[in-house]
């Protein structure tokens, strides 16, 4: 069976962070279930490269390839920090440069880690909206980690790895039902 293409977008500020942490545990829940090619961007590598401009045309080449990896991949991880009850502002300027029209039905999975459970429900009332912007097909199961999650930068073993297991579940429904459907790979650059 051919490879799905999964771009996964790593909101860390910091090298050292439970968000990358998060995201390589949906990356190899993602791979145990399906064969896949990973593209990963990392917004604390990314942001010195995609700088302060609105227009994707401005962007060096690094940058317009992270933008292709997004617009062209069969299915879009994004992991965010919670920074002030949301996503991070360095997050958002990245998905700023992908164009309105290229997520239409794709899915994309939804996951955030916070400092505590306070701010659970970042997922699904802000970064769940910025993909409904896009008309995307979010994964319904929303994976959110705190710190209580974490043995310093290990991931426990607890509730968030059945939620990671059923949000991945999710998202390998809907990538076999887009394959199924005919929809053509799109190829990543
Ligand atoms: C500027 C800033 C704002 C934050 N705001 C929140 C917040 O509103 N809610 C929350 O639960 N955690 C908040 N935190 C805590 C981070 O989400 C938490 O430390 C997280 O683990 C950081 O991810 P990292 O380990 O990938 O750096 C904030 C941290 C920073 C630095």
């Amino acid at each position: 069976m051919s490879q799905h293409h999964i771009t996964l977008v790593i909101g860390n500020v910091n090298d050292r962070s439970r968000t990358k942490v998060l995201a390589q545990a949906l990356a190899d829940a993602l791979s145990a279930a399906l064969p896949i090619q990973l593209t990963v961007l990392e917004i604390a590598a990314l942001t010195p490269v995609i700088g302060v401009t609105s227009n994707p045309q401005e962007l060096a080449p690094a940058g317009r390839l992270a933008v292709q990896a997004i617009e062209n991949a069969d299915l879009v991880v994004a992991v965010s920090p919670v920074y002030k009850g949301s996503y991070s502002g360095l997050f958002k300027h990245l998905f700023d440069l992908v164009s309105p029209d290229a997520l239409v039905d794709r899915p994309v999975l939804l996951a955030a880690n916070g400092g505590s459970d306070r701010h659970a429900l970042v997922v699904d009332h802000q970064l769940r909206p910025l993909f409904s912007f896009f008309r995307a097909l979010t994964v319904p199961s929303a994976v959110y980690a705190s710190e209580a999650d974490f043995d310093g930068y290990t991931l426990k073993d607890g509730p968030l790895r059945a939620r990671i297991a059923e949000a991945v579940g999710q998202a390998v429904q809907l990538l076999r039902a887009r394959r199924a459907s005919g929809q053509p790979l799109r190829a990543v650059a």
